[in-house]
């Protein structure tokens, strides 16, 4: 017997191998064409870190990551700002500004700044607020009640509630009693110190403090005529017996409004610790009725008027 050796055909095998390796290459070169077309890479390329570039693809539309491909904008603040509660799109210029202006400013700290205006300077460009928002109106250094502004509605408080001589919007004068009687039923005692201020009477009060001790220091505790709270009928100074303003923050009346003042509509609206942002030293006596929302809102978020009225209200 003898064997009949088979031969094999070696040409299709090596042209099935062939196939199959070009298949395969071309998988992977294609596959890496992609990728190097991806924005991951182009971005990853530019230096942006792998953890960057994720936030940047996942926060970031498609023309806003182009254009910084584009641009081959390295600026690590960016992906930073993006992971910010109260990052707002329209200000990213103005942040990366403000960071660069002020490095020791953290990402937080410059959001909040920048969306309340402070990389510009108080008084510096007043603009009239918008007055149809009622309740919500803002008055600070950056905006402004015109001169003729006049509140509706101002009635006297009872001297029950008060110092002699002050008024205050009927709508405010409802809650701020029925705050009076909640503490009052606690063995606590509200006094409204001053209210409303019409702007005449904000000027002389200013202007009292600038004559005394100079602008800087009026300006620190009391708004310039057209910039005050107290114009709008919505603001009051409470204190309580025998006790004068910079000294309210140490008594039992102070404390049952710092948790409860929030559920008659009413806000600390110049808190220590955020001088910065109001523009006004520490005032334990100022309360600004906001209504019961937004105050429960605003006391939960521990944020000031201003930086919520930036976030939640300018639109
Ligand atoms: N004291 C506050 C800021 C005012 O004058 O309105
Ligand atoms: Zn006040």
């Amino acid at each position: 017997m003898y064997r009949t050796k088979r031969k094999i055909k070696k040409g299709p095998i090596i042209a099935a191998v062939l196939i199959i390796l070009i298949g395969v290459g071309g998988f992977f070169a294609f596959k890496e064409i992609r990728y190097r077309m991806s924005d991951t890479y182009k971005l990853l390329k530019i230096g942006y870190n792998e953890t960057e570039t994720n936030i940047l693809i996942e926060k970031y539309n498609q023309d806003q990551l182009e254009q910084l491909i584009k641009d081959k904008k390295l600026e690590p603040n960016i992906p930073k700002l993006l992971q910010q509660k109260y990052y707002m799109e329209k200000n990213m210029d103005r942040y990366l500004k403000y960071l660069k202006e002020n490095p020791e400013t953290t990402v937080k700290d410059a959001v909040s700044l920048v969306n309340v205006n402070r990389d510009r300077d108080f008084y510096e460009k007043l603009e009239k607020t918008d007055t149809s928002k009622g309740d919500l109106i803002l008055v600070n250094k950056y905006y402004k009640l015109t001169k003729d502004f006049k509140p509706d509605n101002i009635v006297p408080i009872s001297n029950q509630f008060s110092y002699e001589g002050n008024e205050i919007s009927k709508h405010v004068y409802e809650k701020y009693r029925s705050m009076w009687n909640a503490a009052k039923e606690e063995g606590l005692m509200l006094i409204v110190n001053s209210s409303y201020r019409d702007y005449e009477t904000q000027d002389a009060v200013w202007k009292d403090y600038a004559e005394a001790h100079g602008e800087e220091w009026a300006d620190n505790k009391a708004a310039r005529a057209g910039s005050s709270e107290h114009e709008t009928g919505l603001a009051l100074d409470i204190v309580t017996n025998d006790v004068i303003m910079n000294e309210f923050e140490n008594t039992e009346e102070f404390k049952w409004l710092q948790k409860n003042a929030y559920k008659y509509g009413f806000i600390l609206r110049y808190p220590k610790g955020k001088e910065n942002i109001t523009g006004y030293e520490y005032e334990s006596w100022h309360y600004r009725y906001v209504g019961e929302e937004v105050a429960e809102e605003i006391h939960n978020l521990d944020i000031t008027f201003d930086e919520y009225y930036a976030y939640y209200l300018d639109k």
